[in-house]
């Protein structure tokens, strides 16, 4: 078992290994003047972990309240969010409560954001049970649902109290999902650690999981603490998405979001080799990678719908579009694109016109 510990806004420890889900209740204890705590999962994972994780909240002597939503980003959503604050209500949770987020990323997002808003926030445990959700989403405090046309349009930074990672739980997740944690994975490879990217070269994530997770968290954690509120270095976590978001976008959300970072970060490296400012054996690297992990390296969309999904980004049109671009596996950097320049800077790195 491995400890990380967070000091941003909020302090607290995230624990990573085999076999945790029971110890939740006993750890919840160090947390004063808890009584009551909604446990918050989806219907994929709840009938899966959940009765384990409430009986050892109840063994500790909580009042555990469950609620449960159909899976998927839509549940994401305002609707989902006000179901759940009037269910909070209902079950007469007080200020001193807790909830407790048990599943992948849109779990953690919404009942963290909750969290974040009920009575003007209460305290929240993230059981993180996608790779995704325990390598990304549910270390740093961002929290947000989605409106009907934007993702994550409405939000806060809002820290947990605690995050449990029990690897055991990756065995029921299904192929593509851990493939889009590994996506995530290879993202922290290569903006930051060349080690880490040639470890999950050398052996199947999954057979390191308790270390690979480990690593990531940390490096979030390192990235985190300098930057909470996403003004600078913290963007660099954005490897890959700025081009990704366009893919999930144009695809209708039917790409999965590891399988859009692994098409926009292999479009930024393409990119970034036509400039200069990283070599061709590098790009080769991580296509390579990205393929052993059997994620997609090909960008399906052309330059002009590409170019109008940005635009509609208000940040971008008139002014300029900022990008984190790869150096070197382990070495990026953050540069500016003129909208103006957008479809010759996407040609140049191999788009279709
Ligand atoms: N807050 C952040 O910093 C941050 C960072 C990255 C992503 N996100 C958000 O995270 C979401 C994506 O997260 P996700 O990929 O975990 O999506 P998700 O929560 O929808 O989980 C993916 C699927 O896997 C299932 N699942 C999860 N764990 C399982 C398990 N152990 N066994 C079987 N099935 C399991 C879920 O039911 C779901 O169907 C997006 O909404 C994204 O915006 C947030
Ligand atoms: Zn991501």
């Amino acid at each position: 078992m491995n400890t990380v510990h967070v000091s941003a806004s909020g302090s607290y420890d995230i624990v990573i290994g085999q076999g945790l889900l029971p110890s939740i209740g006993e750890r919840m204890k160090a947390f004063d003047k808890v009584k009551k705590i909604a446990l918050v999962s989806d219907d994929n994972v709840y009938p899966l972990y959940g009765e384990t994780v409430k009986a050892a909240m109840e063994a500790a002597g909580f009042e555990v309240s469950v609620f449960v939503f159909p899976h998927g980003e839509h549940s994401k959503c305002l609707k989902t969010y006000g179901e759940l604050l009037e269910f909070m209500d209902e079950k007469h949770l007080s200020r001193s409560d807790m909830i407790a987020a048990l599943g992948g990323g849109v779990t953690g997002d919404l009942a963290g954001f909750a969290a974040a808003t009920y009575q003007r926030g209460i305290r929240f445990v993230q059981i993180p049970t996608s790779l995704l959700a325990m390598v990304d989403s549910s270390v740093g405090g961002k929290t947000a649902v989605d409106l009907a046309h934007s993702k994550n349009q409405v939000g806060a930074f809002w820290q947990p109290s605690l995050v449990l990672i029990d690897t055991d739980v990756l065995a029921t997740l299904p192929d593509a999902e851990y493939r889009c944690g590994c996506s995530e994975i290879i993202k922290y490879g290569v903006l930051g650690n060349r080690t880490l990217f040639d470890e999950c070269l050398k052996t199947p994530i999954k057979d390191q999981a308790e270390h690979i997770i480990t690593v990531c968290v940390s490096m979030k954690r390192d990235t985190v603490e300098q930057d909470e509120f996403d003004r600078g270095e913290r963007m660099k976590l954005n490897l890959g998405h700025t081009l990704g978001h366009v893919a999930e976008a144009l695809s209708d959300f039917q790409t999965l979001h590891g399988q859009a970072v692994s098409m926009g970060m292999a479009a930024i490296t393409r990119i970034a080799v036509k400039q200069g400012i990283c070599s061709e054996e590098t790009l080769n690297e991580l296509l390579n990678i990205l393929r052993v992990y059997e994620l997609p390296t090909e960008m399906p969309y052309t330059a002009d719908q590409m170019v109008d999904i940005m635009l509609t980004d208000k940040k971008v049109a008139g002014g300029t579009l900022r990008v984190i671009l790869p150096e070197e596996i382990g070495v990026c950097r953050i540069d500016s694109v003129p909208a103006a320049d957008l479809k010759n800077w996407l040609i140049s790195g191999g788009i279709h016109e």
